[in-house]
């Protein structure tokens, strides 16, 4: 007998559990693999997966996520993978506040009007799941102890020296843990989770550097980043409200020194 049929048979499955929100699903009791043991675009591999552990729901991580990076050979991750899944399995996608443009905060039957390839992808996968009876959890922001995001590596860039932050658009950082905890909820249809306070990056970074003992000025605000490509002018989320980031700043010190 394979004891890894018996072990994880039924249990709520995650796709890209190496990233930063998927390895916080498997710290509360979700299984999965990362993209090393399962590629999300190699449909055999999927099949095998889902024969083997017959997941009784998957919350589909696996992303193409550098936004501006993303470009049409991210199809393939970003929405086939998604479809696949969803017309074998009940499926979570976890979307993003970025598929929005315009005035916020945005509810999660307001008209979307992506800016950018990636949002256009989540879209697209967001569509596909709902076609196939699977459910959509959009969010922004998030934050952790992993990730390759700008507020996850925060405190080791203000360790190393002066760092820009957007002062310009409103945000609702969310930790990924909490999210995290929201999901395993299997929430049904469309719906919005992000922490419940509001800030900017700018001053997140001047919270984070004050938190760590280090002089305001490290932080340097700016209206833009020139590196960036088009973002939406207001991407805020209303819906379900999880804790806001001055709860979970000192966490990220901590787990990043
Ligand atoms: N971070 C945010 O602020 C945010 C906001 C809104 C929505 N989301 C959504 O939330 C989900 C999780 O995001 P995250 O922040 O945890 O991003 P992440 O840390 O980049 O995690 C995504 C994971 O997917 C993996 N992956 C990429 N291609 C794959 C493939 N073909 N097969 C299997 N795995 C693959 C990546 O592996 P590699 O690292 O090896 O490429 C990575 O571990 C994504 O769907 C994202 O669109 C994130």
């Amino acid at each position: 007998m394979n004891p890894q049929k018996s072990a994880l048979h039924g249990q709520i499955w995650v796709t890209g559990a190496g990233g930063l929100l998927g390895s916080a699903l498997l710290r509360i009791g979700a299984v999965g693999q990362d993209r090393v043991h399962l590629d999300v675009t190699d449909p055999a591999a999927v099949d095998e997966m889902l024969r083997i552990h017959r997941p009784r729901a998957v919350i589909h991580c696996a992303a193409f996520t550098r936004v501006d990076a993303c470009g049409p050979e991210h199809w393939g991750v970003n929405v086939e993978a998604a479809e696949r899944l969803a017309e074998r399995v009940p499926t979570w996608l976890v979307s993003t506040n970025y598929v929005f443009d315009g005035p916020g905060p945005h509810g999660p039957s307001s008209p979307r009007c992506p800016r950018m390839r990636y949002g256009h992808q989540k879209a697209a996968a967001e569509d596909a799941v709902l076609a196939h009876g699977g459910h959509v959890v959009r969010t922004g922001w998030l934050f952790g102890p992993q990730g390759r995001n700008f507020p996850s590596r925060l405190p080791e860039l203000l360790r190393a020296g002066p760092v820009q932050a957007l002062e310009r658009w409103p945000v609702q950082p969310t930790w990924a843990d909490d999210l995290a905890g929201y999901l395993m909820t299997l929430p049904q249809g469309v719906s919005h989770a992000v922490g419940g306070e509001q800030t900017t990056w700018a001053d997140f970074a001047r919270a984070c550097a004050a938190k760590m003992g280090l002089p305001p000025e490290r932080v340097v605000g700016v209206s833009e980043v020139t590196s960036m490509g088009p973002r939406p002018q207001d991407a805020r989320l209303e819906g379900h409200t999880l804790p806001g980031w001055t709860q979970r700043i000192e966490q990220l010190i901590s787990a990043s020194s």
